[in-house]
């Protein structure tokens, strides 16, 4: 099962408190602790997290700048513990625009977790779903141009395997916190037949037993991917289409 989270409402539990926004960001490390720990626990097997999206390049510099250090300062210390619990790192997103330190940390923890055969943990970073729409096309354009490609051969699974989530199944719950109702440019094709959850929990105050609620919800909604209900009496167990519905 693939979870994916926006992650929002920092700034607004920072603000509640009368704290400055970087205090909501700082205590937003905590919840993501937690959640790994229980979507492990839960049997999840992919968990993607929306840590910063190419929007949120428009913040104030100060901001922007703080998020960054936090990241790695959160990546430095987590690294040890993710890798003793075989937890395997994926990060994605406009890599190059983050700061070189980053960049370089993010390869070292991917390249240590790697064969890891715990949970996946993939970290949208820099990411936007657009981004990744607009990159995938352009791997794929260029392997026409070179000739190693036919166009009548590009198809959902050849496009699904250029994006940034290639070789994982499509999300089956997304969950956004913070209250807002939209998708906020995250995963756009691997959200095609997601289920969706909004909560208004702020993320800093986001808990274990708030990601049980969430997948209790998940549970007992009935997926029928196109399908008529007499058909799933026939044939229960569906997946989630990443490329072309089955
Ligand atoms: C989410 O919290 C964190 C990032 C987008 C990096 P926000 O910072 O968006 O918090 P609100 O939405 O302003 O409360
Ligand atoms: C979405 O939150 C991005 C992340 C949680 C990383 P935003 O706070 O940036 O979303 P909008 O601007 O309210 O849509
Ligand atoms: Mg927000």
């Amino acid at each position: 099962m693939h979870v994916a989270i926006i992650m929002d409402g920092n700034g607004r539990w920072a603000r509640a408190r009368g704290l400055p926004r970087h205090a909501g960001h700082k205590a937003g490390v905590r919840p993501v602790r937690a959640c790994v720990e229980q979507a492990a626990r839960r049997g999840v097997t992919v968990l993607t997290l929306f840590a910063f999206s190419s929007e949120n390049w428009r913040r104030p510099r100060e901001e922007v700048s703080r998020l960054m250090a936090l990241f790695l300062e959160a990546l430095d210390r987590e690294i040890d513990e993710l890798h003793a619990n075989q937890v395997e790192l994926r990060f994605i997103g406009e890599r190059e625009r983050l700061q070189p330190a980053l960049q370089r940390r993010l390869q070292a923890a991917e390249m240590r977790t790697r064969g890891n055969t715990g949970l996946k943990l993939v970290v949208a970073a820099a990411y936007g779903g657009q981004w990744d729409m607009l990159q995938a096309t352009r791997a794929i354009a260029a392997k026409v141009e070179r000739g190693e490609l036919a166009v009548n051969h590009i198809d959902a699974d050849c496009i699904q395997s250029h994006r940034a989530l290639a070789g994982l199944p499509g999300v089956d719950l997304l969950i956004r916190t913070g209250g807002e109702q939209r998708i906020s440019n995250f995963l756009l094709w691997d959200l095609a037949y997601s289920e969706l959850y909004f909560t208004p929990r702020l993320w800093p105050a986001f808990t274990a037993e708030d990601l049980d609620a969430a997948l209790e919800e998940f549970a007992a909604r009935r997926r029928r991917f196109g399908r008529t209900d007499d058909q799933l009496h026939e044939a229960p167990v569906l997946r989630t289409p990443t490329g072309t519905p089955g």
